[in-house]
């Protein structure tokens, strides 16, 4: 299963401390959702466990093996903005990542293989809720249709780690109550790690089963360059929230639970 070590990791951009001395060990299956002041090299990190950076010192391990050194389909990415194609439909966006490696020299599928990719993106589609915008392109989606999009394509890919920068930090809040709900049922069904960043700490605490802060110890702007952020803070969600979980049938079973631990609704709760 997918978990993640990082030992000892430094970045460096020419003289500027980005990151320091980060060690972290991700659980498979664990969701983490990463906090920090702007600047801190959150950013940078996710970047890194992408395989479009690469620590000046220290390393990245992934299931036991050194992350390879370029982005791959085992590792999805959602960025705030801009992470699907304006070009192709929610289809073709859905389908692409397939058509790539599937067919490297024509990026087309053809017959059979063509017809089982095809299926597969509609029931992904169908899994973010978008069912029957199919033929739109992403300029006709509303905001959070369109990060239910990029979502949909990272997971097509089937990745064991998704990684996701602020993927929801520019959508209104009740399309992002939303959303939530659909990222726990997608955390639940399908066997990945998370790694999340994000600026808003209820957010950090409604979805991750684990909260980390990166810091910079040293921050007068004298110190500014020469210290990079490190991680300060490291806490488990209590109760603990484990993927894999029935909870997709109770969307809201994350939600506020009773002092003895159960849910207000569950029925052994109402005696
Ligand atoms: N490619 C790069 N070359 C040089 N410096 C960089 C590069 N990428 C990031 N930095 C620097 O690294 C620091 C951390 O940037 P990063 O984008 O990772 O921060 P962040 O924590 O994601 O911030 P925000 O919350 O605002 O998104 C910044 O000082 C930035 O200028
Ligand atoms: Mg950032």
């Amino acid at each position: 299963m997918s978990g993640i070590v990082i030992d000892n990791v430094w970045k460096e951009y020419g003289d500027q401390i980005v990151l320091e001395n980060v060690s972290l060990t991700i659980e498979p299956r664990g969701f983490v959702a990463l906090v920090g002041p702007s600047g801190c090299g959150k950013s940078t990190f996710l970047r890194m466990l992408l395989g479009q950076e690469r620590p000046t010192r220290g390393a990245i391990l992934l299931d036991g093996q050194p992350l390879p050194p370029e982005p791959g389909p085992d590792r999805g990415v959602v960025f705030q903005r801009y992470s699907v194609f304006p070009h192709l439909t929610v289809l073709g966006n859905v389908m692409l990542g397939k058509e790539l490696t599937k067919a490297r020299i024509s990026a087309r599928l053809f017959g059979a293989a063509r017809r089982q990719a095809r299926e597969e993106a509609e029931a992904m589609i169908a899994a973010v809720g978008l069912s029957g915008s199919e033929s739109k392109y992403p300029a006709q989606l509303s905001g959070g249709m369109q990060q239910r999009l990029a979502l949909a394509q990272a997971l097509m890919m089937k990745p064991k780690v998704l990684l996701l920068d602020e993927p929801f930090g520019a959508l209104d809040p009740g399309i992002r109550a939303e959303i939530h709900q659909l990222m726990k049922k997608l955390w639940h069904e399908n066997p990945m790690t998370v790694v999340m960043v994000t600026h808003d700490m209820r957010e950090a605490f409604t979805l991750a089963s684990r909260v980390v802060a990166f810091e910079r110890p040293r921050d007068r702007p004298e110190e500014k360059l020469r210290y990079g952020a490190t991680i300060t803070k490291d806490i488990s969600i209590w109760p603990p929230r484990q993927a894999g979980t029935p909870s997709i049938f109770r969307p809201d079973r994350d939600g506020p639970v009773t002092t003895d631990g159960l849910h207000r609704d569950d029925p052994a709760h109402r005696r």
